[in-house]
């Protein structure tokens, strides 16, 4: 396998929970912070996930012991030098994502593959903003990552055919389901998810029925893991509304427009699990 030393630019939920899969599964993991604490807080995260994995009987402690011995923390991008694929996780946001890049695509080599776990964002446009965009893909993660199965493998028109494959195997290595998606805002995975949790804000606003009651539908109706709501709290209404919103921009399509509650309750600060309120209230940790 091409992939053996892998770099996360990121250590929020997702980055520290890629980190976390692949050195798991035995790869070398470097993980990039902006700065020591936040850096800290990242890698204190990932030692937190791996401790809970012991307690509960899924993983042996000389695995995690092993599994943090191919984990380093960083602040400095020339550490991810010799990395064969760095995935990007950082902040949603096109000119801090172009900005990682160009810092990142310098110290890489010519092989190594560059991926980022955006959701929404189109990856030809991210790949075009550094100088390897046949050696650049979408690997879309769902949270929590040490649990969801899925990663969206986004190919673009200019995506070589073995970054890909390595890419695709790499996924495969981590013990996740690849599924191969062209490069469209939302992918598979979202294009569907984020019109159903919109038009469960609607049915909301329309007064189709309650919170409770519309969770309780999808959830004993259609066997979902989590009704809407739980979803939108879990998922962030921040984040759901800055994917909805390009999204719309993307496709022009009502489907994708973010309804007025969602932007009231973003605009008054209820994002969800992560605020302590969104549809439901949450006990501070
Ligand atoms: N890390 C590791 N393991 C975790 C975890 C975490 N963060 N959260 C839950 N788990 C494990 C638990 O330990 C438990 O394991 P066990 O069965 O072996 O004891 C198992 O998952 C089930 O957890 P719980 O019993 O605590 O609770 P649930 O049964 O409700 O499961 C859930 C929690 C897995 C989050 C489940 O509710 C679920 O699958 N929800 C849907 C999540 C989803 O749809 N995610 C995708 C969001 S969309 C996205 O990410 C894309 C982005 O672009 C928006």
């Amino acid at each position: 396998m091409a992939i053996r030393k892998v770099g996360v630019l990121g250590c929020g939920l997702m980055g520290a929970g890629i980190a976390e899969v692949a050195a798991k599964a035995g790869f070398d993991v470097v993980v990039r912070e902006v700065d020591r604490v936040t850096l800290e807080k990242g890698l204190g995260r990932i030692r937190g996930s791996l401790d809970k994995a012991v307690e509960k009987g899924k993983l042996e402690a000389a695995a995690r012991d092993a599994a943090l011995g191919r984990l380093a923390g960083t602040v400095d991008f020339t550490d991810l030098s010799d990395c064969d694929l760095v995935v990007e996780a950082i902040v949603e946001n096109l000119d801090e994502k172009k900005r990682v890049y160009a810092a990142v695509d310098g110290v890489l080599g010519d092989g190594a593959i560059l991926a980022s776990n955006t959701s929404s964002l189109t990856v030809t446009q991210l790949a075009m903003s550094t100088r390897r965009p046949d050696r650049f893909v979408g690997l879309h993660f769902f949270n929590p990552v040490p649990v969801m199965k899925l990663v969206e493998v986004v190919r673009t028109l200019l995506t070589d055919e073995s970054a890909l494959a390595d890419v695709t195997e790499f996924c495969k290595a981590i013990g996740k389901t690849p599924v191969a998606c062209r490069d469209n805002s939302g992918f598979i995975v979202n294009r569907l998810l984020v019109p159903y949790l919109l038009d469960a804000i609607r049915a909301l606003e329309e007064g189709v029925g309650s919170v409770q009651d519309i969770d309780e539908g999808m959830k004993l109706g259609c066997g979902y893991p989590m009704g809407p709501f739980t979803l939108l709290d879990f998922v962030g209404l921040d984040t759901t509304y800055y994917i909805a919103n390009i999204m719309f921009e993307e496709y022009r399509e009502k489907r994708f427009a973010p309804p007025p509650l969602l932007k009231q309750m973003v605009q008054a600060g209820r994002f969800g699990r992560k605020s302590g309120r969104g549809f439901y209230e949450y006990a501070a940790k």
